[in-house]
């Protein structure tokens, strides 16, 4: 089974140090460093692109864990490559061709993710499940940090966990992970967490410490 890993979202750090609050998370005890980038379009709010990932890269040798939410995303999947992404996550409703999306991510050599908004069935995923590293349950809908955990969606990590077998895929949750939601995302399947709030909660290094060892001890318990 996959280790569990805690993905700080830079979307909930202090925008005007990027690279000090990056290095500060990793030393902090992150494992991935979670990238949200938003276009205004698919989601209705506008985060930051390819050059701030790029400006970040020689800051941590971290895994760079990039979630888009843009459409289209194919125009801008090199340069998210370039920029030092490890794995690019794409929307499923972001487009109308998945499996193209998710060949370019592949050809480009990243892992390849996938995710769905909380509305979106599991199914879409039935004929891409070989082609992924990665499945993303979105549990708030997209757009913002801070949200409310839906619950709903712990039956939905279950059903992917099911889906995915015995395949050697991440199964990722992001949006209202906190301390108190964690175990049970994880007791669910889940292994790869992103937060953002209550990582970068308290704006210290000291805190970022204490918040991702929270966490920790709540998805291992
Ligand atoms: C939501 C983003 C999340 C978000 C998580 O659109 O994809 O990564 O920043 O933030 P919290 O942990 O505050 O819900
Ligand atoms: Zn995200």
């Amino acid at each position: 089974t996959l280790p569990i890993r805690i993905a700080p979202s830079i979307l909930a750090a202090d925008f005007s140090k990027l690279g000090q609050e990056v290095r500060d998370v990793v030393e902090a005890g992150a494992d991935w460093v979670h990238l949200d980038v938003m276009d205004g379009h698919f989601v209705p709010n506008i985060s930051f692109g390819p050059d701030v990932i790029k400006a970040l890269r020689p800051h941590t040798t971290a895994f760079f864990d990039c979630h888009l939410m843009i459409a289209p995303a194919d125009p801008y999947l090199e340069a998210f490559a370039k920029a030092g992404c490890d794995s690019i996550t794409v929307h499923a409703e972001a487009g109308p061709h998945l499996h193209r999306s998710l060949q370019t991510i592949r050809a480009l050599g990243k892992k390849v993710g996938v995710t769905l908004n909380p509305a979106t069935p599991l199914s879409v995923l039935e004929n891409v499940l070989d082609d992924i590293d990665l499945i993303l349950i979105m549990s708030v809908n997209p757009g913002f940090g801070g949200q409310k955990f839906i619950p709903a969606m712990v039956e939905k990590i279950r059903a992917a966990k099911a889906m995915i077998g015995a395949r050697p895929i991440e199964l990722q949750v992001d949006g209202g992970i906190t301390a108190d939601t964690i175990g049970a995302a994880t007791a669910a399947g889940a292994n790869v967490f992103v937060a953002g709030s209550a990582v970068y909660k308290g704006g210290s290094i000291e805190a970022y410490r204490a918040n991702v060892a929270a966490l920790r001890t709540a998805a291992e318990s």
